[in-house]
């Protein structure tokens, strides 16, 4: 079923722009379409689309409480540039206190186990909440990002959060993506300036070197399947 429609909204908007699509989509699926920004170049450019056409999408962050200073200024200087709603959603704080209370602060780092379960707390428990009772999930995500996002569709359906997902930005180059951000004064976190990136929670992100690769930086001292558990890939 969810993959029918999966296939009905590739074959439907394939002629479309990026911004018609949005707007379809805001049309079909009314107050049920969300975009979850983590303030990431992509996410930017998406942000800039959704309010530059005031499409009644809902943006929305996971606020893991363990972002950057530099990631916080750039969700500040968003809010104020574009006058839009960025709804916030942070982990229960019962949950993070237990972990602490019983593991410390930074548990992530002594194994794979730890690292999925602060991950759980911080990210996919707010995310499920985020995600309940929509149709349509807007990501950042970009094949060039990794080996596994490369084989990833414009539309695709999630099993684990049973929701359809619409990556526009899929195929874009990083170039394309700094290319838009420049041009249209996007406000954008100073840290990809600095070799960052994909940047996610402070502890566990690092700049990378020229020729690593996009998302090394991330928890680099796992040689795991390094997601955290928002997307499957
Ligand atoms: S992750 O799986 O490694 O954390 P990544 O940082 O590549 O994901 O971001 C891919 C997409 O996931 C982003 O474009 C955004 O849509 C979503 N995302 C990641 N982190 C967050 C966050 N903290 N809040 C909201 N959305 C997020
Ligand atoms: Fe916790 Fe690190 Fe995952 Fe953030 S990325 S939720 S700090 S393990």
């Amino acid at each position: 079923m969810s993959t029918d429609i999966v296939q009905a909204l590739l074959h439907k908007t394939k002629d479309f722009s990026i911004e018609e699509t949005l707007r379809f989509l805001a049309n079909e699926y009314k107050d049920n379409v969300v975009f979850s920004t983590s303030f990431g170049q992509e996410d930017q450019v998406i942000t800039a689309l959704i309010a530059k056409n005031d499409l009644p999408i809902t943006i929305f962050t996971l606020d893991t409480g363990r972002l950057f200073q530099e990631t916080y200024d750039v969700f500040h200087k968003t809010l104020r540039k574009y006058k839009i709603d960025i709804k916030t959603y942070f982990p229960e704080a019962i949950a993070v206190e237990e972990l602490l209370n019983h593991k410390g602060p930074n548990s992530f780092y002594e194994s794979v186990e730890n690292r999925k379960e602060c991950c759980f707390i911080r990210k996919v428990a707010p995310l499920t909440k985020a995600l309940k009772g929509n149709d349509i999930w807007i990501t950042g995500l970009r094949a060039e990002q990794s080996e596994n996002r490369n084989d990833l569709d414009l539309f695709e359906y999630d099993e684990k959060f049973d929701i359809i997902k619409f990556n526009p930005l899929l195929k874009w180059t990083l170039i394309e993506v700094e290319a838009y951000l420049e041009k249209n004064n996007v406000p954008q976190n100073v840290l990809h300036k600095q070799g960052f990136v994909s940047i996610g929670c402070a502890p566990c992100t690092r700049a990378i070197a020229e020729g690593e690769d996009i998302r090394a930086g991330r928890w680099s001292w796992e040689s795991s399947h390094k997601e955290c558990g928002l997307h499957q890939k």
